[in-house]
């Protein structure tokens, strides 16, 4: 019978079985499936485990924080960070079409992941065989069911596996579905914020910026989306909608006025969604009094902005990201 102490012991055995005394990476991308497969690896094989969570520039506020110090403080894993904020920034100067920046983005992540990962085999030897992966049962099912090795799809995630692969894959949440991947991680003590995390694209807020993306535009949609991601939380909100993308309009200026006059800013979009898989969504209808306190905050307390919108388009035809 099923329960997450049974999850949790038999699969601390099969990855202590499989990868005996030899080492594993496993990359961190913020986001529920990859901490708690690290968790679990973690768990069973301490520090012959390394991490390595690429910092792209493009988190949510407090995100990279979450991993590296709440992350580790849960599990004491071994973590390497890597900085890549000013790569990914230039890398995506001027760029504004939605796909162009997605390959970027995709690419970038793969070239610094590479380099973490020969820098780790550098320093730990040949015996660091074994790549985690968080992938879930749906995943699967979908890529037909293939185990062991590279042929992994490449989703639409910017976790992509490189081509030439040469690690063998350790997947411990293979058998699990999305919610008893939460209980395994709560379970296993990992902070609510990683565990009840609400679906947030690969490429993070890159793809929230419609038009180029800058550090500026970043670090006010960043404000923006932590403004909105609070109310929703205090009003209690965080399990009724799936996700809530907040977009900057950055290429779109409004007349407004604020304090001694006329302003002329950007407007900042509230997507919130109620989905069951994101293949499909609805709008949220989200009380007025909640609405209306985002609102309030993000013209006041966020420079540059002087209105904010809802989007009430259901997918489809809208998708839920506006990028
Ligand atoms: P759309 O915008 O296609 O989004 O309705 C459906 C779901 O997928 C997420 N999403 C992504 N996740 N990499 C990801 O890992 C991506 O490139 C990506 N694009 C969209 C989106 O947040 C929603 O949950």
């Amino acid at each position: 019978n099923w329960t997450t102490g049974n999850v949790i012991e038999e699969q601390v055995a099969a990855i202590r079985e499989q990868v005996g005394d030899r080492r594993a990476i496993c990359g961190l991308s913020g986001g529920v499936d990859s901490a708690v497969a690290a968790a679990l690896v973690q768990k069973a094989i301490g520090s012959q485990l390394t991490c390595v969570y690429v910092d792209h520039g493009l988190m949510r506020k407090g995100e990279t924080e979450q991993v590296e110090k709440d992350f580790v403080a849960a599990t004491g894993v071994q973590l390497k960070v890597v900085d890549a904020e000013e790569r990914f920034l230039k890398a995506l100067a001027g760029v504004s079409d939605p796909e162009e920046k997605r390959k970027i983005i995709g690419r970038e992540f793969i070239r610094v992941f590479e380099q973490a990962q020969a820098e780790i085999i550098a320093d730990q030897g040949p015996a660091v065989e074994f790549l985690v992966q968080g992938t879930l049962y749906p995943d699967v099912v979908e890529s037909g069911g293939g185990t062991g090795t590279a042929n992994i799809k490449s989703h639409h995630n910017v976790g992509g596996l490189p081509e030439d692969l040469e690690f063998k894959l350790v997947e411990p949440l293979r058998k699990l579905f999305k919610d008893e991947v939460r209980m395994v991680g709560q379970e296993l003590g990992l902070p609510d914020e990683i565990v009840q995390r609400q679906p947030f694209p690969g490429p993070g807020l890159g793809i929230r910026i419609v038009g180029d993306v800058t550090k500026e535009r970043l670090d006010l949609l960043r404000e923006a989306d932590a403004i909105a991601r609070e109310e929703l939380t205090a009003a209690g909100l965080d399990r009724d909608i799936w996700q809530c993308p907040v977009v900057l309009l950055a290429d779109v200026r409004s007349v407004g006025v604020q304090g001694d006059g006329r302003t002329y800013g950007h407007p900042i979009v509230l997507r919130p969604v109620s989905s069951e898989d994101a293949m499909t969504a609805d709008w949220s209808r989200l009380p007025y009094d909640v609405l209306a306190r985002i609102s309030t905050r993000i013209t006041n307390e966020v420079k540059d902005v002087n209105r904010v919108v809802l989007d009430v388009t259901s997918k489809p035809p809208g998708t839920i990201e506006w990028e």
